[in-house]
């Protein structure tokens, strides 16, 4: 077989799939979530987490944070120094006010948004999964566990 032939055969598939790959591991824009599995909350915004500790909030939190966060927040939450560290934001009622009006109108400095606003993109369920998400990655550091709680 010439090698131009099997460059073909093995590169094709491969550049098929691609774009699929990095689909599934978020592109970075902003994307909204599939909240399914979780009580609809209405169009009342909570001042607190409705979704403190729920397994299901956790996995749908960690998905949106992927896509919509960690580009700028950190891996697994962690922060790498570009912006804030959520998980040392306190645990408390008045953090999760916070957190929901940050989220939904971004951050601008200087005319320039050094965060986007979410508040067209995500509903106020993923917003709260998101909170729910960096939380369980918040408690599994000792030193923030016991700082934050
Ligand atoms: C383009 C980069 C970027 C993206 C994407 C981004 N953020 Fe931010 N975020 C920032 C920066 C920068 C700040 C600090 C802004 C400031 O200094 O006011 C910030 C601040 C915050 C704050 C306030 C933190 C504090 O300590 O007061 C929260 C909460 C937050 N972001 C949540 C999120 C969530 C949740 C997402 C995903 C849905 C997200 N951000 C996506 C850059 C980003």
């Amino acid at each position: 077989m010439s090698k131009l032939l099997k460059v073909l055969l093995i590169g094709a598939p491969l550049l098929m799939a691609a774009p699929a790959l990095v689909h599934a591991h978020g592109d970075g824009a902003p994307s909204p979530i599939d909240t399914t599995g979780l009580e609809s909350l209405g169009d009342t915004d909570r001042e607190k987490n409705p979704y403190e500790g729920n397994p299901k909030a956790i996995e749908i939190g960690a998905s949106g944070y992927n896509k919509n966060c960690a580009r700028c927040h950190g891996l697994d939450a962690k922060s790498g120094g570009m912006a804030p560290d959520l998980r040392e934001l306190e645990k408390s009622e008045a953090t999760d006010t916070y957190f929901l009006t940050r989220v939904r109108g971004g951050a601008q400095r200087d005319g320039r948004y050094r965060m986007p606003p979410f508040g067209e993109i995500l509903s106020q369920e993923a917003i709260w999964a998101i909170r729910t998400y960096i939380e369980s990655e918040a408690q599994k550091d000792p030193a923030l566990a016991a700082k934050v709680n």
